[in-house]
């Protein structure tokens, strides 16, 4: 009798945890966020996430048959150990083997940036038009765009459409799409600062703490972090000083956010960019002008330059901090780095 009673309460105990455990094991919304962030991922109601669009999303991604010589893959640029930046200021490792324009920039907690656009002067309204940007261009994947859905049939993609988009049509909206719905899930926001903000006080030194408080002063009116989410952007455009006059260059991009607005006010400004991560995405700025940060806070520190659409913040004759304040800022820009995101497997490669 008394066996019976404890075998009963034995059983009783395992479904009660199995109970629990299921329970618990319920999935998390694909289109969840880290506290940090905010509730959701934002993301447009025609494209929203499944588990086959996001997984197709990293096929194409690491998938060099989108370029027109089948050697240059959205990754060859945009690199997970590295933020998904390319260690090059002007990255020459498009087909043509020319450098671009531009910085390749680090990928990270991009579905946010819909506010300001993407590139460096906001010129692409959604993740879904961007795509199309690389793609085609002759020095990124010169890619003839009609030629693509029959290239991937080839290479076996249908049945991966079909589990993403319902049937086996393959085309560039889709492609477009399934590359939206990965890259907005390449989300960092678990760095050391993270556990600081969520109340574990001792994941910052005094050092770190100290450069935290001369960031919140010279550095968080732009590079946000406090109000509406730990983005260390405010999705805006800036101009931080860093030329005194900006030329045109080719197709306007030297002019940062006046090639999209034709604004005089925004002559010279750039999006801000995030600084997750910042200790593994050099070099820096629109341009990787900077190899360091060391670099970076001399210009903050004394490289200034003075023009009309100079931001308001910036004094034009430098922050002028001392050494070891500059050194505590660079301190604490480290513990941003989030090892989980440039370790996470589910943004590695993956084929057919
Ligand atoms: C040859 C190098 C190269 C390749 C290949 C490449 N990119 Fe980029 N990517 C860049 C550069 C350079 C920029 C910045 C361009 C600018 O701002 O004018 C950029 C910008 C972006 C941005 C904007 C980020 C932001 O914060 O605004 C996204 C998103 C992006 N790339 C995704 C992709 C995808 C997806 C692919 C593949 C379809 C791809 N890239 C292929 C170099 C590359
Ligand atoms: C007025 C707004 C503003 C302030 C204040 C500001 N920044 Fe920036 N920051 C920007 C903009 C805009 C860029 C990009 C400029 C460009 O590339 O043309 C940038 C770029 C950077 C970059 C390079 C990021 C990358 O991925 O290339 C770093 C690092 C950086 N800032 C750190 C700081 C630090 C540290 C401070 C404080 C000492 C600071 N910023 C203050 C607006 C600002």
């Amino acid at each position: 009798m008394r066996h019976e009673l404890f075998i009963y309460i034995v059983t009783g105990i395992v479904l009660g945890m199995m109970g629990c455990l299921c329970w618990s094991c319920e999935p998390i919304p694909l289109q969840k966020a880290p506290s940090v962030l905010g509730d959701t991922i934002p993301y447009p109601s025609r494209n929203s996430f499944s588990v086959e669009g996001i997984k197709l999303g990293r096929m194409l991604f690491y998938e060099k048959n989108l370029s027109s010589n089948r050697s240059v893959s959205c990754a060859s640029c945009h690199v997970q150990a590295l933020g998904f930046a390319d260690a090059t200021a002007l990255s020459p490792h498009g087909v043509s083997g020319r450098p671009q324009l531009r910085h390749s920039p680090a990928l990270i907690n991009l579905a946010w940036s819909e506010k300001a656009g993407y590139f460096w002067d906001g010129g692409a309204k959604d993740l879904e038009s961007q795509a199309f940007g690389p793609l085609r261009h002759p020095d990124e994947m010169a890619m003839n765009l009609k030629k693509l859905p029959d290239r991937l049939h080839k290479e076996g993609y249908a049945p991966y459409f079909k589990a993403a988009f319902g049937d086996t049509t393959i085309n560039s909206a889709r492609i477009a799409r399934a590359l939206a719905q990965f890259q907005r899930k390449l989300i960092s926001a678990d760095s050391p600062f993270d556990s600081y903000l969520k109340g574990n006080k001792k994941a910052l030194n005094e050092f770190e703490i100290k450069g935290m408080q001369l960031f919140d002063k010279h550095c968080e009116s732009c590079h946000r972090y406090k109000n509406g989410g730990a983005f260390f952007t405010d999705y805006s455009f800036h101009n931080n000083g860093l030329d005194t006059a900006f030329a045109e260059g080719h197709e306007g991009v030297g002019l940062g956010r006046f090639r999209i607005t034709g604004d005089s006010a925004d002559i010279g400004k750039f999006k801000t960019p995030t600084l997750r991560n910042i200790s593994e995405t050099a070099p820096y700025m629109h341009d990787g002008r900077f190899k360091d940060l060391k670099q970076v806070l001399i210009h903050y520190n004394i490289g200034i330059k003075k023009s009309k659409t100079l931001a308001s913040q910036l004094p034009a004759e430098g922050l002028r901090l001392e050494e070891q304040e500059q050194q505590a800022i660079i301190a604490f820009l480290k513990q941003l780095k989030d090892e989980k995101f440039i370790k996470n497997k589910e943004f590695k490669t993956l084929s057919p």
